[in-house]
C-alpha cells in the first residue's frame, strides 16, 4: 500500500516547518498575545511579538517581560528584539526561549531616533561586522532559530542589504527579513521589491519580503517565481484581519476567497475586542482595542460620530452600542478602506 507523503512545509526556517509562507510582522502595539492568536487561527505560518528592548528583557522588567507573553497553544510565535550589546542580546534571547518563543528575531530596521540613538535598530545594520557579533553572540545562546529584519540600508547610497544578509547567514542566521525602504526612507515611497530579490540572490537562507503587501495576486506571484520565500503581513491587516485568511488559502490552495462584507468585519473585529478583554481585562482592552474598533469601521455612514464615540470608548455597553450602530449604519458608498500609517519601528 502506497504510504502519502508528508504534507511539504509550505517554508522552512532552521529547523522550523511552517504551514503557510505567509507570515506576521512584528508590530509595535498592534502584534500582542491576543492578535497573534487570531493570526495564528487565521492560517499565519508564524507570529512574532512586537520589538522587546534586551537591556529591559535583562532587567526584568515588568513591561517587558508581558510583551514576551507565550500563551501555551498559541503559535508557532517568536519573539523580536533590539539592541546592540553581543552579551546583552544573548541573555534576552535566552529569556525569550525559556518563555516560549519558537524563534528569535532582532530588530535591525527600526528608524526611530530613540532607537538609533541607542546603536540599535538601523543604526546596528550599518555596521556589518557589528552585527554580525550580535547575531553569532546570540545564535550561540539558543537552541531555536535566530532570524534578522533588515532594511535595505540607511539610505539610498548605502544600500547594505544583500551583504549583510551574507554576513548573517555565515553565522548562523536562520533566514532574514527585509523591508524593501531605507532606513532614510521611513514609509515614504514604495517599497522595492527588486531590491528585496537581490537579497534572495545572494543567500541560501530563506528570504522574507515586507513592504506594502496588499494586493494578494501580487504577494503570490512574488513567492511562486521565487523572488522571495515568504512575506510578512503588517499595516495591511489593520482593520483587515480576514486579510490573512484570504492570503494563506491563496498561496495553499490558488484560490481567492471574497473580502468580507461590512458585518462579518464587525463580527470579527467584535471577536478581537472579546479575546483582548479576555487576555488583558476589560479596562486595558477597550483602550488598545479602541483603534481596531476605529480602522474596522471605515467608510461607514455617519462615521464622524462613530469615531467620536469610539474616542470615548470606556465601557464594554459601549462597545457593543458602537457595534450595533455602526451595523444599523451600513457602509457608505466608498466602501471600506485602508487606515493610513505612515510609521511604524522597523
Ligand atoms: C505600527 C507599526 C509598528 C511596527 N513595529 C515594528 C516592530 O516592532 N518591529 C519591526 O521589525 N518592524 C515593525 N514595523 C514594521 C513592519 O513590520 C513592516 O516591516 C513595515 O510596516 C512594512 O510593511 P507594510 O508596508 O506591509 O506595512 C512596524 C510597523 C508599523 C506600521
Amino acid at each position: 500500500m502506497a504510504v502519502a507523503a508528508p504534507p511539504r512545509p509550505a517554508l522552512r526556517i532552521g529547523s522550523m516547518d511552517l504551514t503557510s509562507p505567509v507570515l506576521i510582522a512584528p508590530m509595535v502595539g498592534i502584534t500582542d498575545a491576543p492578535c497573534r492568536e487570531l493570526a495564528v487561527e487565521l492560517g499565519a505560518g508564524l507570529v512574532s511579538t512586537e520589538m522587546v528592548a534586551s537591556e529591559a528583557v535583562v532587567r526584568s522588567q515588568e513591561a517587558s517581560l508581558h510583551l514576551l507573553d507565550f500563551p501555551r497553544g498559541v503559535g508557532p510565535a517568536g519573539a523580536q528584539l533590539v539592541g546592540c550589546d553581543p552579551k546583552v542580546m544573548a541573555a534576552a534571547a535566552q529569556v525569550c526561549v525559556e518563555r516560549g518563543a519558537v524563534s528569535v528575531d532582532v530588530n535591525l530596521g527600526c528608524p526611530v531616533k530613540k532607537v538609533v540613538g541607542r546603536g540599535g535598530g538601523a543604526a546596528l545594520a550599518r555596521d556589518v561586522h557589528a552585527t554580525a557579533a550580535v547575531l553569532a553572540a546570540m545564535v550561540e545562546a539558543v537552541d531555536v532559530p535566530v532570524t534578522a529584519k533588515m532594511r535595505l540600508g540607511w539610505d539610498a547610497r548605502s544600500i547594505n542589504a544583500p551583504e549583510l544578509a551574507r554576513a548573517l547567514e555565515d553565522v548562523g542566521v536562520a533566514a532574514v527579513t527585509v523591508h524593501g525602504r531605507t532606513r532614510c526612507q521611513g514609509y515614504a515611497g514604495e517599497a522595492d521589491w527588486a531590491e528585496i530579490a537581490r537579497v534572495k540572490a545572494a543567500v541560501d537562507i530563506p528570504v522574507i519580503g515586507s513592504g506594502d503587501v496588499e494586493d494578494l495576486r501580487v504577494l503570490e506571484r512574488r513567492i511562486h517565481e521565487g523572488a522571495v520565500d515568504g512575506v510578512v503581513i503588517a499595516r495591511g491587516m489593520l482593520g483587515n484581519l480576514w486579510m490573512i485568511r484570504r492570503a494563506t488559502h491563496l498561496l495553499a490552495t490558488g484560490e481567492l476567497l471574497d473580502e468580507l462584507d461590512f458585518a462579518a468585519r464587525i463580527e470579527l473585529c467584535r471577536r478581537h475586542l472579546d479575546m483582548l478583554v479576555a487576555y488583558h481585562g476589560a479596562q486595558r482592552a477597550l483602550r488598545t482595542g479602541r483603534k481596531y474598533v476605529a480602522w474596522s469601521i471605515k467608510g461607514c455612514n455617519g462615521a464622524a460620530r462613530l469615531r467620536a464615540m469610539v474616542q470615548d470608548l470606556d465601557s464594554l455597553d459601549m462597545l457593543h452600542t458602537i457595534f450595533e450602530l455602526a451595523l444599523h449604519a451600513g457602509l457608505g458608498p466608498q466602501g471600506w478602506f485602508r487606515p493610513v500609517f505612515t510609521s511604524g519601528e522597523g
